[in-house]
């Protein structure tokens, strides 16, 4: 097991790029399941969830060529359709094969994901959805199995908006026979990126990054090129360590125009945030005032920011208070901040922050992926030395944090438990 250890207290300062992002490339990738053509992305991540993906999609018999942020794939001769339980248990967003897989091959074996450390997150609304398009579902030992020998286009509306679960209809919907109208769809830029990579390969889209997305199926797609957008939620980490530590920090190759609500909420905190084509400088104007926020679909503020901000309100003037709305079981990071000192206290889905003078550094266990990057950043704000233990689970979406953040002074090294 890895450990990053953090001496803190040094503001950021410099410049940093940001990779591509991780919840666009995953449905990305998983389009490939719909061509016989080869399909080559660039500006993928070299992330964990990213090989685990990969990994499956050569379970299904795909070739896969990776090189460095380029990777090449071809689902021309494809095996089963079946995702083992082996694959998909590590990683939730391996449903993502399923609607792809059904709609070009009439029939698929996805394993369910199971449980998951932030919350119950079921995928009923995948598996309604394509109910509605025809298909036959039972879940049998665990595993989703899916049968249509061509799905029929249909008018779906999802109580509840999901991210993955809008991609998997969009993608199954792509090469279903007739109009699909999906309502109350995701309109995470990470849907629109996957329309815009559908669309490539030949599918017809509208209103993709909208709550009405209409898809018109076609009998075929083809293989494309196309590169997957900035990560907004990277790059949002890193704006927010860059505030919390008093830093200044430019960061390179991102997307402004999906981040509005986290750059608004670092103004109200009392940073002085400048956008320039694909840049963002950030510094803070004077005291770190902290901010109350309230998580729920895009464009509104992203579930996966909250514990970030929650590390830099637990050294900001005043109380404030983090709510929940999406995920129920999403405040992991509490009680490890609360070892660095933290003033937190938890009443339902809300986090009551009280802003203490500063952090004190102490050994800290990453719980989930975004609780991970939440320590990291209390680590960074800390005095003396900080130790986040089980940091695989920030390698499953942080590309080479440590390098990125000693890159702009932080003091940080990786090492092994056997080194400790
Ligand atoms: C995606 C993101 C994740 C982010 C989340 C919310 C990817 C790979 N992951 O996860 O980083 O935190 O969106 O922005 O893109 N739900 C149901 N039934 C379903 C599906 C979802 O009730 O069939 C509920 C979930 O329990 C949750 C809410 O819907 O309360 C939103 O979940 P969803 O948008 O599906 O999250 P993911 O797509 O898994």
């Amino acid at each position: 097991m890895e450990q990053l250890v953090i001496a803190g207290g040094y503001p950021l300062k410099g410049e940093v790029e940001v990779s591509g992002a991780k919840n666009a490339a995953l449905p990305i990738l998983c389009a490939s399941l719909l061509t016989s053509g080869t399909m080559v992305f660039d500006n993928v991540p070299g992330l964990r969830d990213v090989g685990t993906l990969l990994r499956l999609l050569r379970s299904l018999g795909a070739t896969v060529e990776r090189d460095a942020s380029r990777v090449t794939l071809s689902a021309s001769a494809l095996g089963e359709p079946v995702a083992s339980y082996e694959l998909v248990k590590t990683m939730r967003a391996s449903i993502l094969v399923l609607g792809p897989l059904l709609t070009r091959f009439g029939h698929a074996r996805v394993s369910l994901p199971g449980g998951c450390a932030i919350g119950e997150r079921p995928v009923d609304l995948h598996i309604k959805g394509l109910q509605a398009m025809g298909a036959h579902i039972e879940i049998e030992h665990g595993y989703i199995v899916a049968e249509a020998s061509r799905l029929k286009g249909a008018r779906i509306f999802m109580d509840t908006v999901t991210v993955t679960g809008t991609e998997n209809l969009m993608m199954a919907a792509v090469l279903a026979e007739g109009v699909t109208v999906l309502e109350n769809a995701a309109r995470e830029p990470e849907v629109f990126d996957l329309g815009e990579c559908l669309i490539r390969m030949g599918a017809r889209i509208k209103g993709h990054g909208t709550d009405v997305v209409t898809i018109e199926g076609v009998p075929s797609l083809r293989g494309a090129e196309y590169a997957v957008m900035p990560d907004r939620i990277e790059t949002g980490t890193f704006l927010v360590a860059a505030a919390a530590t008093g830093g200044d920090v430019r960061l390179l190759g991102v997307r402004p125009d999906t981040l509005d609500a986290v750059l608004d909420k670092l103004t109200e905190a009392n940073a002085l945030v400048a956008c320039t084509g694909d840049q963002i400088r950030i510094r803070m104007r004077g005291p770190n005032h902290g901010v109350s926020l309230r998580t729920a679909p895009y464009p509104a503020f992203p579930t996966d920011m909250q514990a970030q901000f929650m590390a830099m309100n637990a050294v900001a003037q005043g109380t404030t208070v983090v709510t929940e709305t999406i995920f129920e079981n999403r405040f992991m990071h509490v009680q490890e901040l609360r070892r660095l000192g933290a003033n937190i206290e938890v009443e339902g889905n809300a986090a009551i922050i009280r802003g203490v003078d500063k952090l004190e550094g102490a050994t800290v266990m990453a719980t989930d992926l975004r609780a991970s990057a939440s320590l990291v950043i209390a680590g960074l704000i800390a005095h003396g030395e900080t130790v986040v233990d089980r940091i695989y689970h920030l390698d499953r979406g942080y590309e080479k944090i440590e390098q990125k953040l000693s890159r702009l002074g932080a003091q940080i090294a990786r090492r092994s438990v056997e080194e400790a």
